[in-house]
């Protein structure tokens, strides 16, 4: 299984390189083994996320996960992320196999009723659940800690814990009211998850995704509600559970089960075809999760499983940390995200060399940050430069020398032709030892090592010299280096599988044909004719990678800027629970400009005229500026935490008056305002002591 996506955005590389990335490869090399194994998937449809995404676009939660479903569901398959089954947890499937685990816990009174109080929104007539409470987090302070997790420090929450709580619905303080609950009692199941855990999979599992299940542990385990009071769930299936939904995360796991239900039944296979999965002792559950996800997959799923009784638990979670870019938290709100349908507008058919880059820094054991500049020296150094120059070199030799017919192989191999035979034999069972213990950048490097091997083997024998003088030589040569082709070919499709399929169609290779047993290597035989030829990768330019870190560069302006406007409410809706901390306009990766870009730019001297808030907009001030012009301008600006309305009346400014005008908040902004940062992070005016309508610039 990969974590089910919530269907409230769509997705970027952290959530590829995290999740869907390895359990891909992972997958792709179980059947490349010619094991029995599926890999389910689906869209996480429910949960406070996407009722409050449908509110900020005015639209229904079924619009919100109808358009990104669809979304994410083709960035993967775009991705070649193949999925056995991608389902939704808005389907009957999965809402019928939920309200029945919940119904079977209840039936064996497994379930534990609690009344509580809980944080009530008048105005709103709701209760607050998860993140439509906000407050502050008594870990970080940050102010706009959500009710069930803070996003700036990662720490998991109750409502109860924040400070200052207000509903994320109207902003108001809530009250607090009476209501009941179903609760998993997890510290009944203390004794079991110890010895499950703690005393069984010390050694197999990583040592974050342990430590982290000793640290829930070791801490004492809760009753954890399962019910919300929620329209937008799966209802619970109960006559006193009116009004109730079950909570996202007690049926978004359940999303495993009754995906492969859904895929049992659109195979046309047996009813039951989807228990052997779940049921049967010889079966290895696996979850690929991001390390946000570890509590729910390692802790309380199991036990969902085990006190349900009839189901196997994980044998493994491989939990991945998470990755940054460019030095900063992956950041939906703020934009700060390489959107994998963005990526494929500027690179097309570039799948592979973002599964390439992103599984070389594959956050394994640690955060990991993706920087543009090393996506380009890994596709231009390593793919261009290593892969692509051994394949080229070999095939188009090839071509030259024997009209893409694969000599044979006759006398007597050299020492240098048994090391790379012995290299090359011995390669699926070392790539494969790195997979099984899902040590992903390590097998991938063990791919790339082969093409160096090839490429040093050229090298040194130099069969385009040797063409000249011993034919035969000649002839080893190439059969060596067109069967290590070959072998790649093979080798790298869990990784790489848009460049397999290609690199077998150049080979001539039919796509069943496989190697991953090892042993001696006979893909090709004597007279095999190869295909046509042509580059595997090519190039990627200073420019492209410029213009990258200019759009980032750009949303880092806007967010500042804008904000506010464009999420009125400032708690809003991260997509996922990477982090949201601010970061400095001072730290962006900038590109260098040309003057002729710089030429662009109209900059004027202006005086403030009037000031004033802009309402439910907690950063923007609404600026009339004079700009010697024959009307003011209208300029709206992200500075009200900074300033006072009335403090800045007379203040002069320079303006940046030829930035397209954008409406927010159904304002016309009509420029921006150019600030700096002090070192306490203050914006300060950038201030001429210039006559109004002045053109600014730097000499
Ligand atoms: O963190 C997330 O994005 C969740 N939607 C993952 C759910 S995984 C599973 F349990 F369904
Ligand atoms: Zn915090």
């Amino acid at each position: 299984t990969a974590a089910l996506p919530y269907a409230n955005g769509p997705v970027h590389i952290g959530h590829l390189a995290g999740v869907y990335l390895p359990a891909d490869i992972y997958m792709r090399f179980l059947r490349l083994k010619g094991e029995e194994a599926i890999y389910v998937c689906g869209s996480d449809e429910h949960g406070v996320p996407i009722t409050i995404r449908a509110q900020k676009e005015g639209i229904t939660p079924q619009q919100v996960v109808d358009k990104y479903d669809a979304i994410i569901k083709q960035s993967f398959a775009d991705f070649g992320i193949e999925f056995t089954h991608y389902s939704r947890t808005s389907k009957p499937v999965h809402h019928s196999t939920s309200q029945e685990f919940f119904l079977h816990l209840h039936a064996k009174g497994l379930l534990e009723v609690q009344e509580s109080e809980q944080y009530y929104d008048e105005a709103a007539q709701q209760f607050l659940a998860d993140r439509y409470i906000v407050g502050t987090c008594p870990v970080c302070q940050n102010p706009d800690a959500y009710g069930d997790q803070c996003e700036r420090c990662g720490s998991t929450l109750s409502p109860n814990e924040l400070g200052n709580p207000r509903s994320a619905l109207s902003g108001a303080a809530p009250i607090r009211k009476l209501t009941s609950h179903w609760y998993l009692p997890l510290d009944k199941y203390e004794g079991w998850l110890k010895e499950w855990i703690l005393e069984g999979h010390k050694a197999d599992w990583k040592a974050s995704v342990y430590g982290q299940c000793k640290s829930w542990i070791d801490q004492g385990l809760q009753p954890r509600a399962v019910t919300r009071d929620l329209d937008w769930g799966v209802p619970v299936p109960l006559p006193e559970g009116k009004g109730k939904v079950l909570y996202v995360w007690f049926d978004a796991p359940i999303g495993y089960i009754s995906a492969t239900k859904d895929w049992a039944e659109a195979t046309g296979q047996a009813p039951d075809a989807w228990e052997k999965w779940w049921k049967a002792d010889d079966t290895r559950l696996l979850h690929f999760i991001g390390k946000d996800n570890i509590v729910f997959h390692c802790i309380i799923f199991p036990t969902m499983l085990h006190a349900h009784g009839g189901f196997i638990v994980p044998d493994n979670v491989p939990g991945n940390e998470f990755l940054n870019l460019e030095g900063q938290k992956i950041s939906t709100s703020r934009n700060w995200a390489v959107w994998l349908h963005e990526y494929l507008i500027d690179f097309p058919c570039k799948q592979d060399v973002l599964r390439y880059a992103l599984c070389s820094t594959m956050p394994e054991q640690k955060d990991n940050d993706f920087t543009w500049k090393d996506f380009q020296q890994r596709n231009n150094s390593e793919l261009v430069g290593i892969l692509g120059n051994f394949i080229n070199r070999t095939l188009v030799l090839t071509q030259k020398y024997y009209n893409g017919a694969l000599p044979a192989f006759e006398g007597k191999a050299t020492e240098v032709d048994m090391a790379l035979a012995k290299t090359l034999m011995a390669a699926p069972e070392r790539i494969a030892t790195k997979l099984d213990a899902f040590r992903f950048r390590e097998a991938l490097a063990e791919v790339m090592d082969l093409a160096r091997a090839g490429n040093k083997y050229l090298a040194d024998q130099e069969p385009w010299k040797l063409v000249k003088t011993d034919a035969a030589r000649t002839a080893q040569v190439l059969h060596m280096a067109l069967q290590l082709s070959a072998g790649l070919a093979v080798l790298m499709e869990p990784f790489l599988p848009f460049t397999s399929e290609r690199l077998r169609q150049m080979l001539n290779l039919a796509t069943g044909q496989t190697w991953w047993g090892g042993g001696a290597i006979d893909l090709l035989r004597p007279g095999h004719q190869i295909g046509d030829v042509g580059l595997l990768f090519d190039k990627i330019e200073d420019e492209a990678i410029e213009a990258q870190m200019a759009k980032l560069a750009a949303n880092k302006v806007e967010n500042a800027m804008v904000a506010t406007a464009a999420n009125p409410n400032p708690t809003e809706l991260p997509k996922s629970t990477h982090t949201d901390a601010e970061t400095p306009l001072t730290a962006m990766p900038l590109p260098h400009i040309g003057i002729e870009d710089f030429a662009k730019v109209e900059l004027k001297v202006a005086t403030i005229i009037a000031a004033i808030p802009v309402p439910k907009a907690d950063k923007l001030l609404q600026l009339t500026l004079d700009t010697g012009e024959a009307q003011p301008r209208t300029v709206l600006s992200g500075i009200a935490q900074h300033y006072a309305p009335e403090a800045i009346i007379g203040q002069q400014v320079v303006l940046v008056a030829n930035l397209a005008p954008r409406k927010m908040r159904g304002i016309e902004s009509q420029g921006m305002i150019l600030m700096a940062e002090d070192a306490e992070g203050k914006l300060v005016f950038v201030a001429p002591s210039m006559a109004v309508g002045a053109g600014a610039g730097v000499r």
